[in-house]
């Protein structure tokens, strides 16, 4: 039987030590590369110096569950002792693998990088406003995501939130938009207006993050429902239902879905990032016509402050 491979990231390469790792020949033959046990040189690591390299696909998961063993131990040990930079990077090839690896891997590890994300939050609070300001990754999934999160964190910390809902909005952030993984490229990278066509496709990431993660069986169904009803509005005016029954987390992530934007990285109206005081002005015009809670976007202002 003719075996798969799956390209890795030359920069996750260091950690696939317990992996056997493969190139591929002129004639397209899989050819090992290194071992499973070895390790590649650091001076290698360091200057790239490497062919492109994949690991067998039937190692995926184990290797998923590796990666983030070591991505969580890295993130503990940034999260207590070093810069934001260096902890927004742990975050985001953290997020990058929970969205493109195996979903049954992400949902026994990520509770994990929650828990060690919330005590670095309680212990240094400066790191809970600055987190969501930087930008770490190219990929705009990714950077929304991790945005998702910091903001939705800073919300859980100041409100003092029990640790088991911490975990589920903080799983549900990363998830939350798990379904553009599943849309035609074009509906992404589109300077122009999409088309009604293209807007109604658009709106099935919602339709597709549920199916995923209920799928998966292994995430509380809360956390599919916020993937499902995100783009809900009270007043009946989302998608893809046009629901005005929301559940909690899912109008906790919705609302922060609308500010990061407006915030982070402009909209088709507001090009340009806005002030935070900007941007809670233009969601509390969203908030008076009736689509989020004034409740919790009072509380929402309250953890920005
Ligand atoms: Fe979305
Ligand atoms: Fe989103």
């Amino acid at each position: 039987m003719e075996e798969n491979f799956i390209p890795v990231k030359k920069s996750q390469i260091s950690l696939f030590k317990s992996f056997p790792l493969f190139y591929f020949s002129k004639e397209n033959e899989p050819l090992l590369y290194k071992k499973e046990g070895e390790r590649l040189k650091d001076a290698r690591i360091k200057t790239k110096q490497f062919p492109d390299l994949f690991i067998r696909a039937s190692d995926r998961e184990n290797a998923s569950h590796a990666l983030f063993k070591t991505m969580n131990a890295h993130l503990e040990e940034t999260v207590f002792s070093q810069g934001i930079v260096p902890i927004r990077q742990a975050l985001s090839t953290l997020v990058q693998e929970a969205l493109e690896g195996p979903l049954n891997v992400s949902g026994k590890m990520l509770p994990e990088t929650i828990e060690i994300l919330f005590q670095g939050y309680n212990q240094n609070k400066i790191l809970v406003k600055s987190l969501a300001k930087l930008s770490s990754s190219s990929d705009k999934l990714v950077e929304h995501s991790v945005n998702i999160l910091s903001l939705t964190m800073q919300f859980c910390t100041f409100h003092h939130f029990y640790q088991t809902k911490t975990q589920t909005l903080g799983v549900s952030a990363i998830l939350h938009d798990i379904g553009h993984t599943q849309l035609p490229p074009e509906l992404h990278n589109t300077k122009t207006r999409l088309s009604d066509t293209q807007f109604k496709e658009f709106q099935t990431h919602t339709t597709k993050g549920y199916q995923t993660i209920i799928d998966c069986e292994c995430f509380t169904p809360e956390i599919a429902m916020v993937a499902l009803a995100h783009h809900e509005k009270l007043d009946g005016s989302g998608y893809p239902k046009g629901s005005t029954d929301i559940s909690e987390e899912a109008q906790l992530i919705g609302l922060i879905d609308a500010y990061e934007p407006l915030a982070y990285r402009g909209t088709s109206r507001h090009t340009a990032p806005q002030k935070p005081f900007n941007s809670l002005q233009i969601l509390k015009n969203e908030v008076i016509a009736g689509k989020y809670s004034r409740q919790m976007f009072v509380n929402f202002c309250s953890c920005l402050a």
